[in-house]
């Protein structure tokens, strides 16, 4: 197996490992340990099923089954989502809007994943890129001071902040609205694994608990600015057959949607389960 950096920040190529193969135990450990050190890996020229795709998922931890987003699963396979823009069943895709403002999956559950392993079946001719950040090197640059400001933050997280909200179904977002009220999570959480530190506060952080939106907007602001500025971002340019595997607790991603929507774009998801956390809070006081 070899790992090839795919960019100063973050992200790292893998080659000679076939996921879909027998792998054992320590071939599993030795691809953890690479995650782990780029935040983001990738496989390209994968060929796999969906029960292939949930089969290596599995190998790293518990699987989500998606009741947080259950319009968005695969047929058949509640932990396979479906992030497409490809019409189901005669109905515009909920999807196909998906992740066009810097987040980390899940953010707005009590649940927030750990990783995710994103998998390109169809892709437009040019652009559909995704792009990525690494939010423990954006902890670790930050001065002492403001380390100490936002160590004491929690980040309220609202579904009304996910991108493409006005375009999804009223009722399917109801019932996402029902599933999923404004939870708040450490600012800053140390990495279980790694036991790095790492900024957790998005474009989906509607304020930080105990402060109002007019006081938390600016520094909410600030760190997003400051996480994704370009020397900070690895920028992926997707092809049929990758696969890409993100860990939620040390990144943030967003869709770019730089393509042509009438070209199909489809990818398939499947999320590993972080650790129970946060707590359900008052929506902000506008
Ligand atoms: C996701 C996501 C980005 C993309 O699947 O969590 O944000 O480019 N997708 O499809
Ligand atoms: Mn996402």
């Amino acid at each position: 197996m070899e790992a090839i950096r795919l960019a100063n920040a973050l992200g790292a190529e893998l080659r000679g490992v076939d996921i879909t193969g027998d792998l054992s135990g320590s071939e599993i450990e030795a691809i953890r340990k690479v995650w782990n050190e780029h935040h983001l890996i990738v496989f390209r020229g994968v060929t796999m099923t969906p029960p292939q795709h949930i089969a290596f998922s599995k190998r790293f931890g518990a699987l989500d089954d998606h009741a947080s987003t259950p319009h968005e699963r695969l047929d058949g396979y509640p932990q396979l989502l479906e992030v497409t823009n490809k019409p189901k069943n005669g109905q515009p895709s909920q999807s196909r809007n998906t992740g066009r403002n810097w987040h980390s999956d899940y953010s707005y559950t009590g649940r927030p994943a750990a990783a995710s392993m994103l998998y390109c079946t169809e892709k437009p001719p040019v652009g559909g890129d995704t792009m990525f950040c690494n939010m423990a090197r954006a902890y670790d640059e930050l001065s002492d001071k403001m380390k100490g400001v936002v160590d004491d933050f929690q980040s309220v997280y609202d579904i009304n902040l996910v991108s493409g909200v006005s375009k999804r179904d009223p009722e399917k977002m109801a019932v996402l609205r029902e599933l999923n009220p404004p939870i708040a999570h450490p600012c800053v959480r140390t990495h279980p694994e790694s036991g790095v530190k790492a900024l957790y506060v998005s474009e989906r952080t509607s304020h930080f608990d105990g402060m109002n939106r007019a006081e938390s907007a600016p520094i909410i602001d600030y760190l997003c600015r400051h996480a994704t500025r370009a020397e900070n971002v690895y920028r992926h340019q997707w092809r049929v057959g990758d696969l890409v595997c993100w860990d939620n607790r040390s990144t943030m991603h967003i869709a770019l949607g730089d393509f042509d929507p009438a070209q199909p774009r489809h990818m398939l998801r499947t999320t590993l389960q972080g650790e129970p956390s946060g707590h359900v809070v008052p929506p902000a006081d506008l």
